[in-house]
């Protein structure tokens, strides 16, 4: 079986898979980073998103031979303590409802505010429009990535 040295929030973790295994399952199998979470498998949802090199990529869908020497960051590694200002942010509108889809939409969400500091609340709608949500939290998602980007 192929071996892979991944770049995951800041450390180097080799593992081996066979190379099309989703980025999604060496993190949560192999690495036991259960974070990001299982949606769909389809890069439909948004609940299995990460990053890579600082863009947000559904890792359900990829393999972990197309990760190369890129940079991994979970929601575990987003910040230590939850002080990333969208973790403060979703703290203080209280945005979570069942929490499930969470990690892929604060991942979705600070990739875009990285990017965009000053979104309108039209270009926040579009960034986090793929992101599903089943308890319907949009309108606080909403709110908390307006506030983050204050
Ligand atoms: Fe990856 Fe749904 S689980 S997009």
């Amino acid at each position: 079986m192929p071996s892979y040295h991944l770049k995951i929030n800041g450390e180097s973790h080799a593992v081996e898979a066979c190379e099309n295994t989703p980025l999604l399952w060496v993190l949560r199998d192999h690495l036991d980073m259960v974070g990001t979470k299982f949606g769909c498998g389809i890069a439909q949802c948004g609940a299995c998103t990460v990053h890579l090199d600082g863009n947000a990529v559904r890792s359900c869908s990829l393999p972990v031979s197309a990760v190369g020497e890129k940079s991994i960051t979970t929601i575990e590694g987003l910040s230590k303590d939850g002080s990333h200002p969208v973790q403060v942010a979703w703290k203080e509108i209280d945005v979570p409802q069942c929490g499930y889809c969470q990690a892929g939409q604060i991942m979705t969400a600070s990739a875009f505010l990285a990017k965009n500091p000053d979104p309108s609340e039209e270009e926040i709608k579009n960034a986090m429009h793929g992101n599903i949500c089943r308890c319907a939290t949009y309108n606080r998602i909403q709110k908390a990535v307006a506030l983050a980007a204050k």
